[in-house]
């Protein structure tokens, strides 16, 4: 039910930028513009966009950038996680969440991300993410690099 996103047709995300806007958040449209305008296609290297389909339709979308407010292409950022009421608390933002990670693990060392939403914070805590601790650009942060390279921690304390 997730799936990999090459191409954004306009009215895909219609249902989620229709709530999302009800409910004050406006990254879902922005997302979109930005894909339109070509801003953000999520097409440079390690970028990948994730949408989660049940029965046809879009319910869920979260993407991965490289961190625009990190000068350094292995920090990647978690962006624009929206999940339709009517499919909250089933599953689908963790395993959007999951696409991401798994995709950024070998291209990223460190993923971040910021929100001010607790039930989104609920999910990435229970996937690993840390509070990052009044960091400016960021509220979570998850270490990669040290997790699929052994040793690689020690050689950077060395
Ligand atoms: C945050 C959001 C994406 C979560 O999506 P979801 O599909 O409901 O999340 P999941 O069902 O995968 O939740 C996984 C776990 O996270 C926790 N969780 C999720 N939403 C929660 C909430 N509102 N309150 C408390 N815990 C929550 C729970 O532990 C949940 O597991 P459980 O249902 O078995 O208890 C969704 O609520 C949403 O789109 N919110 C509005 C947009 C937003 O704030 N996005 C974040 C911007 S960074």
């Amino acid at each position: 039910m997730i799936e990999r996103l090459q191409d954004l047709p306009s009215d895909a995300l219609g249902a989620l930028v229709a709530e999302s806007e009800e409910a004050d958040l406006r990254f879902v449209r922005r997302l979109l513009d930005e894909w339109a305008s070509g801003a953000n296609r999520f097409d440079r290297p390690g970028e990948a966009l994730f949408g989660a389909r049940v029965g046809g339709r879009f319910v869920g979308v979260c993407g991965l950038n490289v961190d625009p407010y990190a000068a350094d292409a292995r920090v990647g950022r978690v962006r624009h996680l929206y999940v339709l009421l009517e499919f909250r608390r089933r599953g689908v933002g963790r395993h959007l969440v999951t696409a991401v990670i798994e995709t950024a693990r070998g291209r990223f060392d460190r993923l971040r991300l910021r929100t001010e939403n607790a039930g989104a914070a609920r999910v990435y805590e229970a996937l690993g993410f840390r509070p990052s601790g009044g960091a400016a650009d960021s509220t979570h942060v998850m270490e990669l690099a040290s997790e699929q390279a052994p040793g690689s921690r020690a050689m950077l304390e060395a």
